[in-house]
């Protein structure tokens, strides 16, 4: 079964085309056209500046996924006979970027008779995992970890469309925490990478003197919590007088280590609690390789003897491949008539 899929949540316009052949998913072409350095000017997303880029960049990203998979554009003559399915993000997320893919899609669905997938953006993110040859390689039932710009969450998946939701963000989320400690030290946006980057100026075995507290880490419930850092963080550099740029690259490792020590240890506690058979981390922040280190190394620490996935690096952040791999896992179309954006969608 081939697919085009649609990902327009926030501040991407993304579509994909792909498909399942038995256990594998193949990625045939994935377009991704990012309206991100028109932000980093304000140091964060205006909504209608977002949607406005997307109705400018949907069209020509659809058509340029279609060429690179060698599909003829559709005529008066060829109507996406090559493709079987769409599938599109319905939320959560922005609602006038939401709007331009759903519509997009749902008239793609009309024009062309194509059964359509409507698909929840987070648990995209999790799905983002099984782009690989086999997706028996990850056994369930496993802990999923949402690590996002705008979500954090833990969920226990017994089967692709069985899951429970085990705790979230009460307020800021982990991606949210690297962007606004990025703002305070005047860092380009999205920060995330920027900090990691800086963070690995500094040699972690020589005594780095600034930490900053992981917030919860101690708390027996798998919530988060990550506006106090920001906080915290804000009052340190307003007692400094000019930072040095050792100083920020100190500042950008202990914010770092404080997020990723709490993201580890919560993780790693579900996986006790729902004796999980492995770990699937997805969102924008797990492509932060210290994340990646940390979470290995919190599993040895308390012997356990279970996998670890991320997704390959360019399907951590916002993408349409990861939207068509869910719907190619949970096949589960609805009348383009029933789909509307939903931007507050969250679990089920
Ligand atoms: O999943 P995503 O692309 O968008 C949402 O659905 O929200 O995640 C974007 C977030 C941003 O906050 C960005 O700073 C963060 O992911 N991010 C990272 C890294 N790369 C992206 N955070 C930490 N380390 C990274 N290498
Ligand atoms: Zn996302």
């Amino acid at each position: 079964m081939k697919i085009l899929a649609i990902e327009t949540s926030c501040d991407e316009t993304a579509a994909a085309v792909l498909e399942r052949n038995g256990n594998e998913i193949k990625i045939i072409s994935s377009i991704i056209s990012s309206s991100a350095s028109l932000h980093a000017l304000t140091g964060g997303i205006i909504p209608e500046q977002a949607a406005r880029e997307q109705v400018k960049l949907m069209i020509p990203v659809i058509k340029s996924a279609l060429n690179e998979a060698g599909i003829p554009l559709p005529s008066a003559k060829t109507k996406l006979e090559q493709i079987d399915a769409l599938a599109v993000t319905y939320g959560p997320g922005l609602i006038g970027s939401l709007l331009i893919g759903v519509e997009t899609a749902k008239t793609f669905s009309y024009i062309f008779h194509k059964p359509l997938v409507p698909i929840n953006h987070l648990l995209a993110h999790i799905f983002a995992n099984f782009i690989r040859t086999d997706i028996n390689d990850i056994p369930f039932p496993f802990i999923g970890l949402i690590v996002s710009g705008g979500h954090t969450d833990l969920l226990c998946f017994k089967s692709f469309e069985e899951y429970q939701w085990l705790g979230g963000t009460r307020d800021d989320a982990a991606g949210e925490a690297f962007d606004k400690t990025g703002r305070l030290l005047n860092l380009s946006y999205p920060a995330g990478p920027v900090i990691e980057k800086r963070a690995l100026e500094i040699d972690a075995h020589k005594n780095v003197p600034l930490s900053f507290k992981s917030p919860m880490l101690h708390d027996p419930s798998l919530d988060f919590s990550f506006s106090g850092l920001k906080t915290e963080v804000s009052r340190f550099i307003q007692k400094q007088k000019n930072l040095a740029e050792v100083e920020v690259d100190e500042i950008c490792y202990a914010v770092q280590k404080s997020i990723i020590d709490v993201l580890a240890v919560k993780t790693l506690r579900a996986a006790e609690q729902f004796n999980a058979k492995s770990l699937v981390i997805g969102g924008g922040v797990s492509a932060n390789n210290a994340l990646r280190t940390r979470m290995q190394e919190e599993i040895n620490n308390r012997n356990l003897h279970i996998p670890l996935f991320f997704p390959i690096p360019s399907y951590t952040t916002d993408n349409a491949a990861m939207i068509g791999t869910a719907a190619l896992l949970n096949y589960n179309p609805r009348p383009w008539q029933e789909i509307k954006s939903n931007p507050e969608l969250y679990f089920a």
